[in-house]
């Protein structure tokens, strides 16, 4: 059986629009599940670039680059933009707001089953409920993996791995 990574890039080049080359050239990784990998090479070489591509925050290359089933990926940018009028806690809190208003959901829906309102719509809320849950529960099941730059920061990088 074929192993199951939990990154793929094949073949991927990447030129910036106006550059006389590629800046990634033929591209091929394959990462393990929780290896740890580490990316070096001198200022300007593509790190960034190569990151910002795994992450699909950059859509604009040639080859192909995919997460494995069930992975999600993280990006903590180099230069990582915070919101400066936000507590330390609010600002990791926005980064998994998506599992926060899930979560959120799901206690209100079983707080309204605890004490419905006359026009309580039970199947609609079950169904709901059953939805919500099987979300959170393939969350918790799957994989993730965290990229980061070098010179992050400690809120930003919990903001990225608080999951
Ligand atoms: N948006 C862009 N438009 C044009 N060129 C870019 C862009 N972003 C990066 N580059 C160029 O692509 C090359 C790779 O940049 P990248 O930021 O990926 O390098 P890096 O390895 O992360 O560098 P550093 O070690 O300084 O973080 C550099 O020559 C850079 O100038
Ligand atoms: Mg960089």
């Amino acid at each position: 059986m074929a192993a199951q990574y939990s990154f793929v890039m094949k073949n991927m080049s990447k030129t910036f629009p106006g550059a006389s080359k590629p800046v990634l050239n033929n591209i091929n990784l394959q990462f393990y599940p929780d290896a740890k990998i580490g990316i070096v090479g001198p200022n300007g070489t593509g790190k960034s670039t190569l990151m910002k591509i795994m992450a699909g925050i950059d859509t604009e290359f040639t080859g192909e680059a995919w997460p494995g089933e069930n992975i999600t990926v993280g990006y903590l940018a180099q230069e990582p933009q915070l919101d400066e009028s936000k507590t330390v806690k609010e600002n990791v809190m926005d980064g998994v707001r998506p599992v926060a208003d899930m979560i959120d959901r799901f206690n209100e829906i079983s707080m309204l089953m605890g004490d419905p309102p006359a026009d309580a719509d039970f199947d609609a809320l079950m169904e709901e409920m059953g939805s919500l849950q099987e979300k959170l529960m393939r969350l918790m099941a799957g994989h993730s993996i965290a990229i980061w730059n070098w010179r992050w920061r400690r809120c930003a990088v919990r903001r990225v791995t608080a999951l």
